[in-house]
């Protein structure tokens, strides 16, 4: 793992340690039997998820996502390369008592998972907060495709790179777009806290995030020979980015005063049969 992965890998130990902790998390709810997930995915997936489905859950942080899926049928594999995400999603799953042959939580770099992981899966899912920590998003298709079964579904929900690139200054002024688009550099952030706890206190502040635009995602699920279904942007957010955002009783975050602009996306694409 490079560098860059490395420094990543510590800050979201540290973030896996601090976050089931958290109002944002909301564990308690969990554990007494809410979903984790949002509406949007769960609409968007309800064809495909039952029973039968074997879903591989990419980027799974600490398993919450996971063992929602696992709630509603699936048989579920969580992979992350944080050690403590993995250890806490273990936890998580034997306190709400999910099987480990329902659920299981695999610790890997998403880049060498194909080395580590044998199986295929009906569905790749993966979401919010995930493909601007991968330098490479052609390798990131590649594996997607590795693991879906001929027919298998991958779904992506995730914040849209206009986010990415954007942050707030001020009531007048109050978007700033500090950051590109889309591109191979990395950019440094330095940030104190987390998006689920402004004030923690938090050493491993610095990280490096790669912004993909949309084109790039769609092409790189395309030339790793995904036909994909659509791609979908929505004016809501999961979380508060700006002052200014309202939290409707469906638990997304929208802007009432301002502009419209794109806050989330999704992606659903299809392996075809023979490949
Ligand atoms: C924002 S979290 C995903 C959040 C998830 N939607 C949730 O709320 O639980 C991003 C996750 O990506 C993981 N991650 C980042 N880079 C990775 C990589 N190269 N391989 C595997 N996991 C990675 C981090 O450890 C972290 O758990």
């Amino acid at each position: 793992m490079d560098d860059f992965l490395a420094t990543n890998r510590d800050h979201w130990d540290e973030m896996a340690e601090l976050h089931p902790g958290t109002e944002f998390y909301d564990v308690e709810s969990f554990v007494g039997g809410e979903t984790s997930l949002m509406d949007l995915e769960r609409e968007e997936l309800a064809d495909v998820v039952d029973d039968d489905t074997s879903l591989l859950h990419l980027q799974c942080h600490f398993g919450m996502d996971t063992l929602s899926w696992a709630r509603e049928g699936a048989t579920v594999t969580g992979i992350d390369f944080s050690s403590k995400a993995i250890e806490t999603a273990r936890e998580l799953r034997d306190e709400v008592g999910i099987d480990e042959e329902r659920a299981r939580f695999v610790e890997s770099n998403l880049y060498e998972l194909p080395a580590v992981l044998d199986d295929a899966y009906d569905v790749v899912f993966t979401s919010y907060g995930v493909i601007f920590w991968l330098p490479d998003l052609t390798r990131w298709a590649e594996v997607v495709d590795h693991f879906l079964t001929p027919g298998g579904t991958f779904y992506m929900a995730e914040i849209h790179p206009f986010f990415g690139m954007s942050e707030e200054v001020g009531e007048d002024d109050w978007i700033r777009l500090p950051y590109d688009y889309s591109g191979d550099e990395p950019m440094v952030v330095d940030e104190e806290g987390s998006y689920a706890d402004e004030e923690a206190a938090v050493q491993q502040t610095q990280t490096y995030e790669w912004n993909h635009g949309v084109g790039d995602v769609v092409t790189a699920l395309v030339d790793a020979g995904l036909e994909v279904e659509y791609l979908r942007e929505f004016q809501k957010s999961t979380y508060k980015r700006f002052d200014g955002m309202v939290e409707g009783d469906d638990g997304w975050w929208r802007l009432p005063d301002g502009p419209e602009i794109p806050m989330t996306l999704s992606v659903r694409a299809t392996k075809p049969e023979g490949n």
